[in-house]
């Protein structure tokens, strides 16, 4: 039996394996949600010959896949993908997305990049008016650390935002590093008007390595509830 959450994530997990087929590339996200998702394909992996070959977007993922039995490739051995399933911290009406909540967006953005289409598993509490009330996710390069949050401060003010914290993700008490080595800033926006625009700002800057603004790479989403029920938005 499971929690009414778990219930919401695996649902839509469970819906999104019916968009994958035998002999495709397969994005693996990263996040609770995709974890379900690395469960049920195992499963279909193992019991039912479903043959792909994944390509996981951290080295979490990376390690559930391997467990679960799901062949690992990389992106560049993969060329392209045909599919990329992922998680997501927030989606708004148009399917763009809040991403890199566990640090990973970096990854993920470049994978479904690379994929023919990126379908989104999400509970309902990830649905917004506005994205922005999750802290929107900044990998910066740790050289200059310090200069890159003052240019992220300094851009803000001049954006159409209601919050303007620039805090780094802290380990214990350690900063955050990322599967690539980098830092992350936590941008506590809580409202961003024009996150087409604000996501092109952050990435001029020079040690911004890549923001979790997702914006016109989502296709489908796939929303679970705690009932049970899914709902398809694309
Ligand atoms: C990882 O960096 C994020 O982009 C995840 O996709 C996001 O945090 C969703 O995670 P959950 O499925 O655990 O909410």
């Amino acid at each position: 039996d499971l929690f009414p959450m778990d219930t919401a994530k695996f649902v839509a997990a469970k819906q999104a394996t019916h968009y994958v087929q035998s002999g495709m590339k397969v994005g693996l996200g990263t996040g609770s949600t995709a974890a379900w998702l690395v469960q049920c394909l195992g499963e279909m992996v193992r019991d039912h010959g479903l043959q792909i070959k994944g390509v996981p977007t951290s080295n979490r993922t990376a390690e559930l896949a391997r467990a679960a039995g799901i062949e690992i490739i990389t992106l560049d051995q993969a060329k392209w993908l045909d599919l990329t399933i992922d998680g997501t911290d927030e989606y708004d009406a148009n399917l763009n997305l809040i991403k890199g909540g566990g640090g990973a967006h970096l990854r993920e953005k470049i994978v479904a990049t690379a994929s023919d289409r990126m379908i989104v598993i999400a509970d309902a509490s990830k649905t917004v008016a506005t994205l922005g009330a999750f802290p929107l996710p900044v990998e910066v390069l740790p050289f200059g650390m310090q200069i890159t949050r003052g240019l992220i401060e300094e851009l803000l003010v001049g954006v159409d935002v209601l919050g303007r914290d620039v805090i780094q993700r802290m380990q214990g008490d350690a900063p955050y590093v990322t599967d690539e080595g980098n830092f992350i800033l936590d941008l506590h926006l809580k409202s961003i008007g024009n996150p087409r625009q604000l996501a092109m700002m952050l990435n001029q800057i020079p040690g911004v390595v890549e923001n979790g603004l997702f914006i016109d790479i989502c296709d489908v989403v796939i929303v679970g509830h705690g009932t049970g029920k899914v709902e398809i938005r694309d």
